[in-house]
């Protein structure tokens, strides 16, 4: 489970405080990275809110776009135009309305055989560190987005599946026993080769699991998360169970 030390929570009032401070931190880290600034970014309904604040004026003009890379951290495997796509999602909320060069976007393979589009998804990943060598120390991410599900998955590693034993791959599908879809997903290794992991979390549905998780339950798959560089959890008061009244 993670490690106490590089692990740290920032609790915010609100949905809207958790997307400000989360765009006000990538907007800084980008800003300062030298050269090449890469983001694995998050799916599911929590992210929206940021990537809405990402495209409105006074970010999205001040934003390196150029010089950021952008992957997903998972997506479900259906077609970009369904409704249930992070790739289409992320389309509509933030890339249609910023000038991000296309070739910096690299979407998660949403057809053919899973294994297959894993092991491509893969090659993407490694092609984008100027081919099979990973440049000395430098890990795969500057910063990977994650959510937390109430049944204490993240990305696409789900209970009870056979990504959450992956050591080597960076890539793998997943077919949840308990949620539609086959995924694609980062895996352990992949999101913990990363400068900063920021959780999103928010709303008191969330309060229980939250709870478990940073209390290092081993049994939550999130908990199972680490980083090279820090995790950050970027919770609101209702997933802190701190919510109104207390
Ligand atoms: C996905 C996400 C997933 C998400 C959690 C939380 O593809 O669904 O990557 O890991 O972060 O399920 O989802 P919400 O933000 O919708 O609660």
């Amino acid at each position: 489970t993670q490690d106490v030390m590089t692990a740290r929570e920032v609790v915010l009032e609100d949905p809207d405080a958790v997307a400000q401070w989360t765009a006000d931190f990538l907007l800084e880290k980008a800003l300062s990275a030298r050269g090449v600034f890469r983001i694995a970014l998050s799916g599911g309904s929590t992210p929206r809110k940021l990537y809405a604040l990402m495209a409105e004026a006074g970010y999205a003009d001040r934003f390196p776009w150029s010089r950021t890379e952008f992957f997903y951290g998972d997506d479900r495997f259906v077609p970009a135009e369904s409704a249930d796509s992070n790739r289409g999602m992320v389309q509509s909320i933030l890339f249609d309305h910023v000038p991000v060069p296309t070739k910096n976007i690299h979407p998660m393979p949403d057809r053919g055989e899973p294994d297959q589009a894993a092991r491509s998804y893969e090659a993407d990943l490694q092609q984008a560190y100027g081919g099979n060598t990973l440049i000395a120390n430098k890990p795969l991410f500057d910063v990977v987005l994650l959510g937390l599900g109430e049944n204490g998955h993240t990305a696409s590693l789900f209970p009870r599946q056979p990504v959450l034993e992956e050591k080597i791959r960076w890539v793998a599908s997943c077919v949840p026993d308990d949620a539609p879809h086959t995924r694609l997903t980062l895996t352990y290794p992949a999101i913990a080769s990363s400068r900063h992991v920021l959780f999103l979390v928010t709303g008191t549905s969330k309060a229980g699991v939250l709870g478990r998780v940073r209390a290092g339950d081993a049994a939550e798959p999130a908990s199972h998360i680490c980083s090279d560089g820090e995790v950050v959890w970027i919770i609101d008061r209702g997933a802190a169970g701190q919510a109104e009244g207390k």
